[in-house]
């Protein structure tokens, strides 16, 4: 892996940034170099501080830093995930039927639409009322169970594609084990009418499988004794790789929908993961899904620097993080149905990227995975936009406009979408003090009403939020989050920095039944975990 700050492009990068004209001086230029589109996603980059010479530089960076040979060997099951030996193929997920890929001996091709069709019968059942609970009665309420990355995705894809969904069915996504999640999720459903979907790719989470028991309990609590086991082969399914727990769980195992150990968490939605999304739209919308991220794959693994969008998006980022010192990424969807798309991107990018040490094991000498965050617009405008367009932090911001309403309401689309356009204009023009002077604002609030601009800003159009449209935007980030870690030399594809913190709450779980166990902790622990059980207990 080179080290990127080695390479003769950026060096030439970290010079240019030096230089680089305001965002203001460059938008007289010719902008189109910096707009393109990729199966139905226009994708605008004139608002992002770049010119012909840095867009050079970063095509020339992805180049030196041999992204499209790491991206080869991911996208043909090379184990580029060296710490975990495995390779990282979710790209494999949605490669129509008439594809092959071996990998490790295996055609895994047809084992992939091989489940797909299996959760095709089951999600047509569900919805066509053939499934029926342990009393005879449909599915009305569908529960998935997950965290992370078995529950972000799905949770999200549900939220943006609401509008093609069988309304006839709740779905409900419960992930925290904090005992209110499942309370509050189980208030709404009937146990005689509620799938449970369990989805844990190791089906040891704590979370997960804490709440899966309570829910067992809760739907076995509704019938009689002797009906315990069928009552779970009728109200429960799960979604694994873990096929020995699935059954010492007790659900059948027919009722496991299986993927693989090259299949991260955070790029599951597409896999058996996806079961509750399906279950919501149908097995041909889902795969009308799969063909958006199939777009993007074939986008990204053939065309040039010059077409290549990913490839753009990544680099883009880099150039932010990198040479602009932009620490933070605000993903504004001006559209209600993506209001949880900035969260999924949350452990998408940063449980990505969040990485100190490069693939060789040496620390990183430079920034590497920036923070993504961000809400819906207008209402962002109503909250933190004041830090966007004032603050002394700069935020590059990522606006996502879908051009076509689901929902009639007379112009209020028009006022939404005018909204994210006067916004991107602000946030990278802003106002000077003459301007303001000349608009006849008073000489002592001037000061307070100059807005410096220069905040970088994407404009991501499309005609309509559908799930093709979806599959796009999310492998776009899928894509460019491959390409800022591959280059910085990191291994975008596992997450050792979660694993401590699990360790650790264990054993303070112990502690709260022997208090001696708080030998073990620290001093600011121990306080803490005594003043808890006191307040436990009504002192
Ligand atoms: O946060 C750590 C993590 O392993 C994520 O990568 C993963 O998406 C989540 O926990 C849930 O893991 P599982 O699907 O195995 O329950």
């Amino acid at each position: 892996m080179t080290d990127p700050t080695a390479t003769p492009a950026w060096k030439a990068l970290q010079i240019r940034s030096a230089s680089i004209a305001r965002i203001r001086e460059l938008v007289d230029q010719d902008r189109s170099e910096f707009r393109n589109s990729v199966a139905g996603v226009e994708v605008d980059f004139s608002r992002q501080r770049v010119d012909t010479t840095v867009w050079a530089g970063l095509k020339a960076l992805v180049e030196q830093c041999d992204v499209a040979n790491l991206r080869d060997h991911m996208l043909t099951g090379s184990h580029i995930n060296t710490t975990e030996n495995r390779a990282v193929l979710h790209t494999a997920l949605r490669l129509p039927r008439e594809s092959a890929l071996i990998v490790d001996g295996v055609d895994i091709v047809n084992q992939i639409h091989t489940v797909l069709d299996q959760m095709a019968v089951l999600a047509e059942h569900i919805r066509d009322g053939t499934w029926k609970g342990f009393s005879g009665r449909r599915i009305t309420s569908v529960v998935n169970i997950g965290i992370g990355g078995s529950d972000l995705g799905p949770a999200m894809a549900y939220g943006a594609l609401r509008a093609y969904s069988d309304r006839s069915i709740a779905f409900h996504f419960v992930s925290n084990v904090d005992p209110t999640d499942l309370t509050e999720t189980l208030r709404l459903c009937d146990p005689e009418s509620t799938l449970f979907i369990i989805a844990s790719k190791t089906f040891t989470t704590t979370e997960t499988m804490s709440n899966a028991q309570q829910a067992r309990s809760w739907v076995q609590a509704a019938f009689e004794a002797e009906a315990k086991g069928d009552v779970v082969s009728r109200h429960f399914v799960a979604l694994s790789t873990n096929a020995q727990a699935v059954a010492n769980f007790g659900i059948d195992p027919a009722n496991m929908f299986g993927f693989w150990d090259w299949v991260g968490g955070r790029y599951s939605m597409d896999s058996a993961i996806g079961l509750s999304t399906m279950i919501a739209i149908g097995a041909d919308r889902f795969r009308e899904m799969l063909d958006g991220f199939h777009a993007v794959d074939l986008n990204f693994a053939n065309e040039p620097w010059e077409t290549n969008v990913p490839m753009q998006m990544g680099a883009l980022a880099v150039w932010n993080r990198n040479f602009l010192e932009i620490e933070t990424t605000a993903v504004l969807p001006y559209s209600q149905y993506l209001s949880r798309f900035p969260a999924y991107l949350q452990q998408l990018t940063m449980e990505s990227n969040g990485k100190s040490v490069r693939t060789n094991g040496e620390s990183v000498g430079y920034n590497t995975g920036a923070i993504y965050w961000g809400e819906p617009g207008t209402n962002g405008q109503h909250s933190f936009y004041q830090l966007l367009h004032q603050g002394t932090s700069v935020v590059a911001c990522d606006i996502i406009v879908i051009a076509r309403a689901q929902h009639d309401l007379g112009e209020q689309q028009d006022v939404l979408v005018a909204n994210a356009f006067a916004q991107a204009s602000v946030l990278s023009l802003g106002i000077s003090a003459e301007q303001l002077a000349k608009s006849g604002v008073s000489v002592d609030l001037i000061p307070h009403k100059v807005m410096p601009g220069n905040r970088p800003v994407s404009i991501m159009l499309c005609q309509e939020l559908n799930p093709y449209i979806l599959g796009v935007l999310v492998a776009l980030y899928e894509h460019s989050t491959f390409v800022q870690g591959a280059i910085w030399g990191i291994n975008s594809f596992d997450q050792w920095g979660v694993e401590l913190g699990k360790k650790v709450a264990t054993g303070i779980g112990e502690s709260f039944s022997d208090l001696d166990l708080l030998r073990n902790f620290d001093e600011s622990t121990a306080h803490s975990v005594k003043r808890y059980l006191q307040l436990r207990e009504g002192n």
